[in-house]
């Protein structure tokens, strides 16, 4: 049977049968292959589940189903087996989401804004977002249901590094990026430092500069507040990893679901360039 997993253990990390849109399932439209959906809510393993299904032992909304690739919505689909519904399992499931600007990282808002959690609103698992994000940042952002997990990687003790590339309305001067790797001290946040920062191949205009920044802390507006500490207003502000995990070619608003190797990655140091500009 399926049971809550923890970093330790990512190579026992729980596939979700997410319902709602992902980048890796086909077709994408919230329904995943019946024999997944018995084994993840632990009737059987997917070998057994094919039987039983073959057996007609497996009902959906009041009909046998004897086909194999039959896909379902576990979020619509009434599924009985031995005439009973079969539940999801609250196992913990875990998300990468590349944020795109203009979102709430918050599971509802009162004003009505779109939230982070909308774009998982099939799922019938009690998601919520790791950490946070301004309304105006994109980027990744984890979404899972397991809260000791969102703990360790929030926790600054925990040293998992948040990675950024900030556009700044200026070119810094290299004293004032080592000024950042020193540390600052931010109004409501206290004294945070840049772990790394680099300078990106300036695309546009030479007014205006790409920075990465990689930061342990989480505070409120953090990267923003840091850079205006040497008279700099970021003007985007995407963040790229987490530790050693990449947003990759993730489009914004879309999302999958992180694999065992992906979760480790989490936990590990960011494979980016860590020489000083
Ligand atoms: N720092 C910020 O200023 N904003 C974010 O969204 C994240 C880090």
């Amino acid at each position: 049977m399926a049971g809550k997993q923890k970093p330790s253990a990512p190579r026992r990390i729980n596939k979700k049968h997410s319902s709602a849109r992902t980048v890796k399932e086909a077709p994408n439209d919230g329904r995943i292959r019946l024999n997944k959906f018995l084994a993840d809510s632990g009737i059987a393993s997917r070998r057994k589940a094919d039987e039983l299904i073959e057996n007609g032992e497996i009902t959906i909304n009041g009909k046998k189903v004897f086909e194999l690739g039959v896909r379902v919505d576990p979020s619509q689909d009434r599924i009985l087996y031995k005439g009973k519904p079969v539940k999801e399992q609250n196992r913990f499931v875990y998300y990468v989401f590349n944020k795109p600007r203009s979102v709430v990282t918050t599971t509802s808002d009162p004003h009505g804004r779109p939230t982070v959690i909308d774009y998982f609103k099939k799922s019938t698992l009690r998601l919520f977002p790791v950490g946070r994000l301004d309304w105006d940042a994109e980027g990744l952002i984890l979404i899972t249901n397991d809260g000791e997990f969102a703990h360790k990687v929030i926790h600054p003790e925990k040293g998992v590094l948040k990675t950024y590339h900030a556009k700044l309305s200026g070119q810094p001067s290299d004293q004032q990026l080592e000024k950042l790797r020193r540390g600052v001290s931010i109004e409501g946040g206290g004294k945070v430092a840049a772990v790394h920062t680099r300078r990106l191949p300036n695309k546009g205009s030479d007014k205006k500069s790409w920075i990465e920044l990689s930061i342990k802390e989480g505070k409120n507006h953090q990267v923003k507040k840091m850079f205006q500490k040497i008279n700099f207003d970021v003007e985007k502000l995407r963040r790229v990893a987490i530790g050693g995990l990449k947003l990759g070619g993730l489009k914004p608003g879309d999302f999958k679901e992180l694999n065992a190797e992906d979760f480790l990655r989490i936990f590990k140091k960011p494979s980016v360039n860590e020489d000083a500009p």
